[in-house]
């Protein structure tokens, strides 16, 4: 399996996006032609993972200023306003659509906007790769410090590869660098209910990678790590405050208090714009709450009694306290705290 994936493609101004509800059965790519074609696609999860929703946020303002070029400033902040409350929990929506709003603050014609965020949009996309790869990097020296060069076991939750990120990946694409260096036995990836990012799209980028995995399910983690098939873990991030605080895909915060529990080193990989240096703890963190029917059915069909209810909390946070190191592609914060995390994310 070599197929490279893409997510999000754009061609002669139409944006399409695979749909990642439908993988890894169905290759689906849908058109999304209008800024409320975007909210539906990030809401329902056709697009996912926080610096790809980043990235398509980017392009649902260029398609707003192109069906409406003679919009004003305040409609311009109005639809910015709408489709950063597609999902809330990912900073980088507001990160990436708040930097649309400064750039409409510079412009006195709306249509002269369209071309810039249209190219703001790809040279945003055609850097990632150079910053996912700097993260790696950061990840192996951290990795060698503790285990020298030998293949090591690793475990990863979500999914934070090329489907969540447009390219690379932040934790997956870390697994996948080590693996080319040659320093990957077997990577644990957790099924991660009730989306089954893990199972569907994880183990998906791995069997393209050819890399060997085992998918297991949420709470076999501790079984795993008591019984030493874990040297390390690898998680992303869609929200990380000024204490070091990270909300991520709901099921990272227990991970991580298992890891501490069994001395098992605990990783977050993401990059600068998955920081929100205006929080100062995690407690301040909007956690999505999403439909029960997630966790009540599968494809439809109902897998609970029909009077049963659920929660459905998409992300969790994760304690500093928890988190040997965050990596980003400034480099490594570690400890956390947050004169380290400022030093990181705000060093030019
Ligand atoms: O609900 P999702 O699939 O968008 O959640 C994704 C995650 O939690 C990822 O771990 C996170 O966005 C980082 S992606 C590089």
């Amino acid at each position: 399996m070599t197929t490279t994936l893409l997510p999000l493609t754009y061609d002669q101004e139409i944006l399409k996006l695979i749909d990642q509800r439908l993988l890894p059965t169905e290759e689906v790519y849908l058109t999304v032609r209008t800024i409320e074609d975007t909210y539906r696609a990030i809401q329902d999860m056709i697009v996912r993972g926080a610096p790809l929703i980043g990235f398509t946020g980017i392009w649902g303002m260029a398609l707003f200023v192109k069906h409406n070029p003679k919009a004003t400033f305040e409609q311009f902040e109005r639809a910015a306003a709408y489709l950063k409350s597609a999902r809330p929990t990912a900073v980088n929506l507001a990160f990436e659509i708040d930097r649309c709003v400064e750039m409409a603050k510079l412009e006195t014609h709306m249509s002269s906007l369209y071309p810039m965020l249209v190219a703001h949009a790809k040279s945003e996309m055609n850097n990632l790769y150079e910053k996912n790869l700097s993260m790696a990097k950061f990840a192996e020296i951290e990795l060698q410090k503790i285990y020298g060069d030998r293949p090591l076991n690793l475990m990863t939750i979500c999914n934070t590869g090329v489907l969540a990120c447009g390219v690379l990946g932040t934790a997956l694409g870390t697994i996948i660098h080590l693996n080319n260096k040659k320093k990957v036995k077997m990577v644990y990836a957790s099924e991660t209910r009730p989306y089954l990012q893990g199972s569907r799209l994880t183990s998906f980028e791995l069997l393209k990678e050819g890399i060997d995995h085992k998918i297991v399910v949420e709470g076999a983690a501790s079984y795993l790590m008591k019984n030493k098939l874990v040297d390390a873990i690898f998680a992303g991030a869609d929200r990380i405050v000024e204490n070091g605080d990270t909300a991520n895909k709901v099921g990272t915060s227990s991970l991580s208090i298992i890891a501490k529990h069994y001395g098992i080193p605990f990783y977050i990989v993401a990059p600068i714009s998955s920081f929100d240096l205006q929080l100062s703890t995690g407690d301040q963190i909007e956690i999505e709450l999403r439909d029960p029917n997630e966790i009540l059915q599968y494809k439809g069909v109902s897998i609970a009694h029909a009077e049963a209810n659920a929660l459905n909390p998409s992300f969790d946070v994760t304690d500093h306290s928890c988190i040997t190191g965050i990596i980003c592609e400034n480099g490594v914060i570690v400890p956390t705290s947050p004169k380290a995390v400022r030093a990181i994310v705000e060093k030019i």
